[in-house]
């Protein structure tokens, strides 16, 4: 088992560049399937849900070369299995994005339940709707969905909620479906306009995503090759950012899209940051104890969900008392109870905590509940006094590429070390 330790104490400094978004690059990846030729992916993170979606494209017929460090070619030309393998399937959330790819490309597709964190309900019923609207019929059972079609066509799809899957879900699906297919009240993530782009380069025709009116035109075909170069992660860079911050810090954020974390940017400004931006780079520092605050996640452009256990470490250390409301996951404040492990006073009950900041963090054993928590403790670690141990890193590993190199590189002392 391997575990971070963190000597804690450090003020971060220095430069650091940010990676592809996992949550474009897991959605990329199965939208590659659309292509009956050879894809060429840039700036792909090389974290452990990338290589999970590789393993499993490689099991229906793609044939996947890492061509450089953060670059590979995908040749889907002889695509011959339509049941993703379900152990792999299971581990992680985006294997729904088999479905959709996999109905314009096969016209069926079994895959288990998808996993993924621990973060309350997540029910897949927009995807589903989304399929049968299109003309598909879907059967979940004994832990498997079996979805398939005859023919898909388009249609007028409503989202009940804001639904990032579903929406990229509802793309993929509907790029070969006959005629016009709407989706109402999408989702307007980056990594929506980032699938929506690669498609589009492929020659699909997908007009308005960004937007909550997106219009897909269908196609009969697409290209044989695209080379497409995967945005930056906004989450890493917001990551970054909240370090920078909590540590009374000072740090370039470079290769990011700053207009991506503008809702992130206000909040630093308002209790107390500073935040300079130039073209593709972020500047983030603090001098002074941040001021309290109330923070409220909501979809895009709304403060993101997955930045929340990050500056809910910023809050824990405020000037007074902050609220945080969790507008997106049932279950998203189990990183309190670790912090709390490490002398913070938060009180989380249903979707809200109230923070009362206290002067300082001190080191713990502390265990990462899902990614984000994962990414917050190694901050808390950064900034508290003494030593903290970080366990279950498996969570940290699915969304951020060389998170401990890329501290140190910042000045923090944290290293991986093999426990026996
Ligand atoms: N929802 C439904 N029905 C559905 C789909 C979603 O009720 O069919 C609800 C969910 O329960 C939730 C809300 O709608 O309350 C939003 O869920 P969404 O579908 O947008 O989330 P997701 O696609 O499962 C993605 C990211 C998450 C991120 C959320 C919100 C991926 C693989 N995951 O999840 O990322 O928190 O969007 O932005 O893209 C992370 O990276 O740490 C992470 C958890």
């Amino acid at each position: 088992m391997e575990k971070l330790v963190i000597t804690g104490g450090t003020t971060l400094t220095g430069e650091v560049s940010i990676m592809g978004a996992k949550n474009s690059a897991i959605a990329i990846l199965p939208a590659t399937l659309l292509c009956k030729g050879i894809c060429t992916l840039n700036n792909v993170p090389n974290i452990i849900d990338v290589n999970l979606s590789c393993q499993i494209l490689e099991q229906l017929g793609s044939k996947i070369t890492w061509v450089g460090p953060n670059s590979l070619t995908i040749d889907n030309t002889n695509i011959y299995n339509t049941h993703a393998p379900l152990d792999l399937t299971s581990k992680f959330r985006a294997s729904y994005y088999l479905i959709g790819a996999m109905l314009s490309r096969c016209k069926e597709i079994e895959v288990g339940l998808p996993g993924g964190c621990n973060l309350g309900a997540r029910p897949i019923d927009q995807h589903i709707k989304a399929f049968e609207a299109l003309g598909a019929t879907a059967n979940c059972s004994q832990g498997k969905i079996n979805v398939s079609t005859n023919k898909l066509i388009g249609s007028n799809i409503y989202m009940d909620v804001v639904s990032v899957g579903a929406t990229i879900n509802a793309l993929l699906a509907s790029v070969f479906a006959e005629g016009t297919t709407t989706i109402d009240n999408a989702a307007k993530e980056p990594h929506i306009v980032d699938v929506a782009n690669f498609l589009n380069a492929l020659g699909a025709d997908i007009r308005g995503a960004g937007t909550d009116l997106i219009k897909v035109n269908g196609v009969q075909e697409l290209r044989n090759s695209v080379t497409y170069s995967i945005v930056p992660d906004q989450i890493e860079a917001g990551t970054f950012m909240l370090a920078a911050i909590a540590s009374k810090g000072d740090i370039l954020i470079k290769n990011c899209i700053p207009e991506h974390l503008d809702p992130l940017t206000s909040k630093i400004l308002e209790i107390g940051g500073n935040v300079e931006i130039c073209a593709d780079t972020i500047h983030v520092w603090c001098k002074n104890r941040v001021n309290k605050t109330v923070v409220k996640t909501l979809p895009y452009p709304g403060f993101p969900t997955d930045l929340q256990p990050q500056i809910g470490v910023v809050l824990s250390m405020a000037n007074g008392t902050s609220i945080i409301n969790e507008s997106i996951w049932d279950s998203r404040f189990q990183y309190t109870a670790e912090l709390n492990k490490m002398g913070a006073n938060i009180t989380a009950q249903g979707k809200s905590a109230i923070f009362e900041g206290v002067e300082k963090l001190y080191g713990a054993p502390v265990f990462a509940t899902d990614l984000r928590a994962g990414a917050a403790l190694v901050i808390a670690g950064i900034v508290a006094e003494g030593t903290t141990e970080i366990f279950n890193l498996k969570h940290i590993d699915r969304g951020y590429e060389n998170i401990e190199k890329k501290f140190a590189s910042l000045g923090a002392k944290i290293e991986r070390v093999v426990e026996k």
